[in-house]
């Protein structure tokens, strides 16, 4: 069967796991710098296997020698948001951690495709690509999938109509900045902007893009995990059933739009190698004028991400050139550790 690991196994890893193997979709490895955590509930998926069916293996671990020769990588490890905190906030604490987690499981799964979840999600991706190496087709953010579904949530609220009926469109970076695309919403093929008014569209976008903190306030002490679960598994799904489906994901942008070189919300196909295609879609001048603002301050976090990982490596280049010559490399371990302190 097919094997997919998800590093992190908390609320959204978990979830993942669990979506994929109630599908029977393949086998799941989950791991996380809490071992029990990931053997526990690895357990627990299994016992709950033998009551919903399928023959899904799920393995627990720490150690990333266990994600040997996957064909998909999900990354959610690191911290969620808190109330009062934006997921640029935690740009400084993901980043080391997602780093790791990115370079251990390509050295074990050098063919896979690499699935971001991790916040703040469009920085995570670049930064994944970036450790990796591997071409921008194999990395891809977890972000539009999520936000189009909260669109679509609202849109049905309002409508009367089934969720299922509608389709929207989320573009641009995952944060206060992000794209909704009312042009390209619809229900059962009537764009909204044809059934709603204006002002209430207005109202359900910005209820969009505050989507997550709207949650984040209600729990208090985490972020959401069950729509971000399901999204992060219909992306699983189309790569490894060669599925082509066409979902807004945070990709590398390319030439398109004259956007900068960033990781943001694009349509794209996805399948069996990652990003099949990126869409063009032919956009008005409001509407690239806020793509081009979100992937702006996608870009002025990069190079803040930049400037943070050049300023964590002056101390340990310096320690380098004084240290004893027969010092391991930093990751050489193939256990999760913790490198969070490190940025
Ligand atoms: N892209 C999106 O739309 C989206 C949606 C929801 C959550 N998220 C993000 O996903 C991430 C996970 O969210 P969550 O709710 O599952 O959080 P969580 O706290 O429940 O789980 C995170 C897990 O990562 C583990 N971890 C920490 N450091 C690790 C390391 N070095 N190696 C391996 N595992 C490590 C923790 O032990 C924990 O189990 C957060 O950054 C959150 O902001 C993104």
């Amino acid at each position: 069967m097919t094997k997919v690991s998800i590093i992190g196994a908390g609320n959204v890893g978990a979830t993942v796991a669990q979506y994929l193997a109630t599908k029977n979709l393949c086998d799941v490895v989950m791991l996380d710098i809490n071992e029990g955590a990931a053997k526990g509930k690895a357990l627990d998926l299994t016992q709950a296997i033998a009551l919903t069916g399928g023959s899904a293996k799920i393995t627990g671990t720490s150690d990333y020698k266990d994600t040997a020769g996957s064909q998909v990588i999900v990354i959610t490890a690191g911290s969620p948001r808190k109330p009062g905190m934006s997921r640029d906030d935690l740009l400084k604490i993901n980043a080391s951690i997602v780093a790791g987690a990115a370079r251990q499981s390509h050295r074990h799964s050098p063919n896979a495709i690499f699935v971001v979840v991790s916040n703040p999600l469009d920085i995570m991706a670049y930064l994944v690509w970036k450790e990796t190496g591997v071409s921008t087709s194999r990395v891809i953010g977890m972000a539009g999938v999520l936000d189009s579904a909260r669109f679509q949530s609202f849109i049905a609220e309002e409508l009367k109509v089934s969720a299922e009926d509608v389709r929207a469109m989320v573009l641009g970076g995952h944060g206060d900045l992000m794209v909704p695309l009312p042009r390209f919403s619809t229900v059962n093929g009537v764009p909204i902007t044809e059934l709603i008014s204006k002002k209430k569209i207005d109202a359900m976008c910005k209820r969009t893009a505050n989507g997550g903190a709207e949650i984040v306030n209600h729990l208090k002490t985490g972020s959401a995990w069950y729509a971000p679960g399901a999204a992060t598994a219909a992306m699983v799904e189309a790569i490894i059933t060669g599925g082509r489906k066409l979902y807004p994901c945070s990709v590398h942008t390319g030439e398109k739009h004259g956007l900068p070189a960033v990781f943001t919300g694009l349509p794209v196909v996805i399948g069996k190698r990652g990003v099949e295609r990126v869409i063009k879609l032919k956009l008005n001048k409001d509407e690239i004028a806020a793509l081009q603002a979100s992937a702006k301050s996608i870009e002025e976090n990069v190079k803040r991400l930049n400037e943070l990982q050049a300023e964590a490596a002056k101390p340990a280049a310096e320690a380098a050139l004084s240290a004893a010559p027969a010092a391991p490399p930093a990751d050489a371990s193939t256990k999760a550790t913790d490198t969070s302190a490190k940025s």
